[in-house]
């Protein structure tokens, strides 16, 4: 608390800064399945039905399907509850058989979209903007921050419908925002009436719901995701593959062993998350050699070793996962471009420190010069401490060294090229109040589902059948 205070009222300029830039690192995280009719993954045979086909919707699924284009069919058995969303442009046509270039007609049914979960790392795709998400300009992430994160912006694809199970280890997911078909929802009152809404039952369902308007990201130097919750749930669904390097490394929040290198850096005031990951995409994966590593950025908390020794209480660090698909060879010399970045431009980038480990065994601990000198004043403290002279007071985060376990410690410590600390001073997350209001409603362009919409809820369906002729 003394130290957050200490920060802050040196720094008014920063903080008002940071403050009126609103949501700092949210990423847009766009769902990819769909449930649209023309989607030829949707349907069992692996095409959409022609003319001469009948169609089966499974009778006991609630489901929504977008319907772009016309179709024409043979025959349709509708499921008990469901809608068709057509746009202008989009409905169906009853063919009386023999369309040509259709084949003798197969009973074709839709996929069971039931089991799709928001928790599927594998089904969500993540970018800087909306502009990057359309370009297919998409970043990687660990496991966990696949999936939207508290503070990400959740985008269903415009022009197609779906079907989610939203089920989590709480009782809501919260979430920024969420669009859906181009109406974004940001008002939490708005997006639980969808929710409630005949369109909202049919593409959400599980036994947790999403929340928008979740707090804001306030923090320049990146938020904390919030998907360690369901971390079991996340990795449930991912198949790791057998990594061959010699070392296979565990980044935090994420499901498998890699092969790669991981950048652990300590950040200070006036660290900036998103500049700091436009600065490595530029400086170092705009390069031909590093253009096939996947670098993954974010806050995570870390237990951190105290001088590079001892471990103590986790700590908000800055994660950078490096990935080049083979050994790790590659990804371990972008790790050593980023470290000798750090030792050049650290302190203008709010830096305080790096290290990293690679895949090959190698771990480089580097820091900025300037803290090494606070450093050594924290050692005589330490020595003050040990003799009596000097009562640390509550840091729970430091436990202070013997100089025994120092020396000792030190031996087991692999190669070291460099020799390095911490900075114990500012490795403290600056956590920024919220400022409430600030996420103003955007204009929205909104669409009125139940305009476009058609909807039915069949009321002749007998429980005794399975699916009711649609025949026209
Ligand atoms: C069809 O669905 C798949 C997966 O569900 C998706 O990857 C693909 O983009 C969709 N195709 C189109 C044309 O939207
Ligand atoms: C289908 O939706 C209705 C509401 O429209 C709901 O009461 C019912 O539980 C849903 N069934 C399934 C299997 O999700």
């Amino acid at each position: 608390m003394g130290k957050l205070f200490h920060m802050m009222s040196r720094t008014p300029v920063i903080f008002l800064l940071f403050s009126l830039s609103g949501a700092a690192d949210a990423l847009y995280k766009q769902w990819i399945p769909d449930t649209n009719y023309g989607n030829k993954t949707n349907w069992d045979k692996g095409s959409v039905p022609c003319g001469n086909d009948i169609v089966k919707f499974l009778a006991q699924r609630n489901i929504s399907v977008y319907v772009k284009t016309v179709h024409s069919i043979q025959e349709m058995w509708l499921p008990v509850n469901g809608e068709f969303i057509l746009p202008s442009g989009g409905g169906f046509t009853v063919n009386s058989g023999g369309e040509p270039g259709c084949g003798a007609g197969v009973t074709t049914q839709f996929k069971d979209a039931e089991s799709l979960q928001w928790f599927d790392p594998e089904l969500w795709k993540a970018a800087a903007s909306l502009d990057d998400l359309e370009k297919g300009r998409f970043l990687f992430s660990v496991h966990e921050e696949s999936v939207p994160c508290q503070n990400d912006d959740v985008v269903f694809r415009d022009g197609t419908t779906f079907r989610v199970d939203t089920t989590s280890n709480k009782l809501i997911v919260p979430v920024q925002s969420v669009t859906v078909l181009s109406k974004k929802f940001s008002r939490s009152s708005e997006f639980s009436q969808y929710l409630g809404s005949h369109s909202g039952q049919m593409q959400f369902h599980g036994s947790s719901a999403p929340s928008v308007g979740a707090a804001t990201c306030e923090d320049a130097s990146g938020c904390n995701c919030g998907n360690s919750v369901n971390h079991d749930r996340i990795c449930s669904k991912v198949k790791c593959a057998p990594m061959s390097c010699k070392k296979p490394l565990y980044p935090t929040g994420h499901c498998c062993d890699v092969c790669g290198a991981i950048v652990t850096v300590q950040y200070t005031l006036g660290f900036n998350l998103e500049s700091y990951r436009n600065r490595l995409q530029h400086l170092f994966l705009s390069l031909a050699s590093y253009r096939s590593i996947h670098l993954g950025m974010s806050k995570v908390l870390k237990s951190q070793l105290f001088l590079g020794v001892i471990p103590r209480a986790s700590v908000a660090v800055i994660q950078i996962v490096l990935l080049d698909g083979e050994s790790g060879e590659l990804a371990e010399a972008l790790a050593r471009d980023i470290l000798n970045d750090v030792q050049d431009q650290g302190s203008n980038l709010g830096i305080s420190g790096a290290e990293f480990q690679a895949s090959s065994g190698a771990m480089v601990v580097g820091a900025v010069i300037g803290v090494i000198v606070l450093v050594a004043g924290i050692l005589v403290l330490a020595v003050l401490y040990r003799r009596g002279i000097v009562k640390i007071p509550t840091m729970p985060t430091i436990s202070v060294p013997s100089l025994s376990s120092l020396r000792q410690s030190k031996q087991e410590i692999g190669e070291f090229t460099d020799h390095g600390f911490e900075n114990p001073i500012f490795d403290q997350p600056v956590v920024m109040p919220e400022v409430p209001g600030i996420y103003g409603s955007e204009a929205m362009n909104s669409i009125a589902l139940k305009s476009s919409g058609v909807y039915f809820t069949n009321p002749a369906f007998d429980e005794n059948e399975t699916s009711v002729d649609f025949t026209v």
